[in-house]
Parts: structure tokens; sequence; C-alpha cells
């Protein structure tokens, strides 16, 4: 885990998203508070919840791109997931529960990562011990002949001399046989989506019961590293340990970003329609308050999990939600309208702006593509005109002004052998002045 501080978070989304400092500000100390709490006393620790987020704003200003990288950069469990997939419990599909079992599979994934390096010395070292006795097998008790001691000296010196060429990488065509262990084929009740509801591991405990497969394979020494790397590494590493070090981090640290959650309101107009809507807020209600979750590695207690919400807010408000999960969400951030300027900003700065990403598309047929100043000005223009006479989708404009203007090089790149192209100011009016200008085109094409 990493202890970023609340300045280090925020600079670091700085990298990827433009603006939105309210929203940055909110969770970089969201975040911070996580640690914090870590350090308190067990009895102080137990006290202090999570202050969660709610974050409005409108369409494509940045609210999933901030759950986004802020998941990559805590290092802590994390799972972004829509409200919009679940349904109410009774109902058929999924319960809201199973986003706590996510996070704990989340958890897993990250704890198992850790272990894995740790126990990647050991189960190198073993795995070339095993290769070597593939490669030179032990003599058995009958090639043991009456001389024990010399045969037993000459077969430490073949496997030395063995082991000094595998080092050397000699051996690595050389063919050897692998025993490997089939997995009982998951044999899961129907496609209901069964296995992630299911409160315990019933496929591992198939496994257990059912007898193990074991086959011979023959591969190259390469390919027989690889699998037995994995075997030995999975033999050292203690699964309930990583288990219950799993369910630890996802209680403590843990987050879940609740997308599109006012998607689960039902607004003036359509209520009743949407009845399983109101009862997805009701599920939410205890999992957000903190209640007990079963899972297949364990009970997990959601009391301290931080959740983030995020949500447009078009039709309806964030006081149509149930007052109870108003309440569970005291810290509001309003994402704002971005501006022209943003726009351009976006087009540029960002570590994966657009113009950077074609940039680097072209470059893979040997075009260098340059973007001038001012053409991303008056792409930025385009974009936001755009947004003003059609729908108003934020920075996914960008999207397609971009896929429009750059779709004859894209098309001709591979054959054009021309090195170099300038994109600016008049080859973007050439290109955009048309479809920009007629309203019913750019509805269509934009
Ligand atoms: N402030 C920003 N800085 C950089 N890129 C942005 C910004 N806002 C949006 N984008 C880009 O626009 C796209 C859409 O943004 P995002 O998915 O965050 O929208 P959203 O706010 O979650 O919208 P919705 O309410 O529709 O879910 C992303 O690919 C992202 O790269
Ligand atoms: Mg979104």
């Amino acid at each position: 885990m990493r202890d970023l501080t609340p300045r280090q978070v925020v600079e670091e989304l700085n990298r990827h998203i433009v603006g939105q400092d309210d929203a940055k500000r909110a969770v970089a100390i969201a975040v911070r508070n996580r640690w914090r709490r870590q350090q308190l006393s067990e009895e102080m620790r137990r006290e202090v919840a999570p202050k969660n987020i709610l974050m409005i704003g409108p369409t494509g200003v940045g609210k999933t791109e901030i759950a986004r990288r802020l998941a990559k950069l805590t290092g802590a469990p994390f799972i972004k997931i829509e409200a919009t997939k679940f349904t109410e419990v009774g109902y058929y599909g999924r319960d809201v529960e199973s986003m706590v079992r996510e996070l704990v599979e989340n958890g897993i994934t990250l704890v198992m990562e850790m272990e894995r390096q740790e126990v990647e010395e050991d189960a190198r070292r073993h795995t070339e011990d095993r290769l070597l006795d593939l490669l030179a097998p032990r003599p058995t008790s009958i090639d043991v002949g009456v001389d024990a001691d010399d045969s037993a000296g000459r077969y430490e010196r073949t496997r030395e001399k063995m082991r000094a060429m595998l080092a050397g990488g000699e051996l690595e065509n050389r063919m050897v046989e692998v025993a490997i262990e089939q997995k009982a084929a998951p044999m899961i009740l129907g496609g209901t989506g069964a296995d992630q509801q299911m409160d315990f591991d019933f496929q591992g405990m198939l496994e257990k019961v059912l007898p193990k497969n074991v086959i011979q394979r023959e591969m190259t020494v390469a390919d027989a590293r690889k699998v037995l790397f994995e075997q030995e590494s999975e033999a050292l590493i203690n699964q309930e340990k990583v288990h219950a070090r799993a369910i630890e981090l996802a209680e403590n640290l843990g987050m879940i970003f609740l997308d599109e959650i006012d998607k689960v309101v039902a607004s003036e107009s359509n209520r009743g329609a949407d009845v399983s809507r109101q009862g997805v807020q009701r599920d939410l209600l205890p999992i957000v308050e903190g209640t007990t979750v079963q899972t297949r590695y364990g009970y997990v207690h959601t009391d301290h999990i931080l959740f983030i919400a995020a949500g447009a807010f078009h039709s309806t408000q964030p006081s149509d939600l149930m007052p109870e999960l108003q309440g569970r969400f005291p810290i509001r951030v309003e994402l704002n309208d971005l501006t022209q300027e943003d726009f351009v900003r976006i087009l540029t700065e960002p570590k994966g702006a657009l113009t950077k990403q074609y940039r680097a598309l072209m470059k893979t047929e040997g075009v260098e593509v340059e973007f001038t100043d001012d053409a991303a000005i008056a792409l930025a223009k385009y974009a936001f005109q755009v947004n003003q006479t059609a729908q108003n989708i934020g920075a996914r404009r960008l999207q397609t002004i971009m896929e429009r203007l750059l779709e004859e090089l894209s098309f001709e790149a591979p054959e054009m052998k021309m090195g170099r192209v300038e994109i600016n100011a008049a080859y973007v009016h050439e290109r955009l002045d048309e479809v920009t200008k007629d309203e019913d085109l750019s509805k269509f094409i934009l």
C-alpha cells in the first residue's frame, strides 16, 4: 500500500485529469483518512467510520475517470461497479452483496501478487532443482550397486555439471516430462452467474473431493520452467493466510466506487415503473451502513469500506435518493462542466491525451503526426460548439471529433509513405467545418 499524502494523490490525478479540483481533493482526503485510521489504536479505529463521497456532475466530465485513476494509484482493494447492474434481492439478477465479494476477490489478487513476489526467489530455486531432477533423475536404490558411495558421488558430479549447463541456457530445448494436475472442470449449475453469487467455495470444495487427475506432458525445459515455477509458487503460498489478509485489507482499506447511482433513482415521471430500482437503494443501505457479508473466503464486515458514489443526476437530484441513503454520503462534490480551455488541455496535456494516442498509433505506420497548438484550439472549439448544439456529452465529444478529423489519415497511412504530417488549424477547418455547421449532419457523425 502506498502512503500518499492528499497533495500527492492530487498531483497523480492531475497527470491524467484536467480540472475538477474539488473532486480530486475530496477523494485524496478520503484515501488519506484510510491511512490515518490504520495508525490509530484498535479501540479508536473501530469508532472511525469512513466519510462516503457522492460525486455529482454532468456526463463526460471525469467522474469515472477519477475513480479509474484512483484505483490504480492506491494499491488498496478497489472496485468500480455500476449501480444499474444490481437487482433487488429476490429478483432475478445480481444482488448488491456481490460487490463485497468482488472487492474481496480484488483483495485476493493484490495479496497474491505480493505473496508471489515474496516467494519468488525460493520458487525459482525449487524450480531449478526440479528441472535437474527431471534432466538427471536420482539413481534409485536398485541402481546403486555395491559401491554406493562412489555412485552417489558420481551422481552429484553429473548433477552439478547439469546445473551449470542449465544456468548457461544450454538445455532450454531439451524435452522433459512434467506432471500436470488437471483441475476438475467447473460444473456449476447453469449459466445463472451462480458461481459469482456462491457464498462458499464450491469450486474449491469440488477440487478437494474429486480425485486429482494427474497427467504427464512432454515439453521443453523452457516451457517446463514456467509450469514448475507456477507449481512451486503455489506450494509456497499459504492460501489460508492469503484469504485472511485479503479480507482484512478489504475491510479496512477497501473502496467501492458505485457509478451511475442516479440511475437507481426513480424520477417523478417514472416512479412506479421502477420499483426494483428503489429496492436496490434499500438493499444498499445496510452495506453502506455496515453489515456482514458472507464470501467464499469468510465473513466480511463492511463498516469501514469507503464508498464513492457518482452520478450525473440529469433528471433527478441527490435529494431523490432514499433519505437514509443520502445520509450515508455526507461528502458531496460537484464536478463542473468542462470549458473550451479545458478541452484544449485535455487534448494535449494528460499522459494519455488523445493527440498523443493518435501520434503513437500513426507512428506504427511510419507516419510522424504533429499537432500544432492552433489545431488543438480549433478542435476544442468545434467540440464545444457541437456540445452546445447537439447533446452535451462532455469530453467524450473530443473522441468523435478526433476520429472524424483523422479518418482519412487513418485509412491512408499504411500506403502514403509521407513521413510527416502536420495537423494545423487549416487542416482542422477543412475536415470539420462542413459537418459541424450542419446541425443534422453533426448529430449523426459527431
Ligand atoms: N476532466 C477531464 N480530464 C481529462 N479527461 C477527461 C476529463 N473528463 C472526461 N475526460 C475523458 O472523457 C471520457 C469520459 O469521461 P468519464 O468516463 O469520466 O465521464 P463521466 O463523468 O463518468 O460521465 P458519465 O456520467 O456519463 O458516466 C474519458 O475517456 C476521459 O478520458
Ligand atoms: Mg461515468
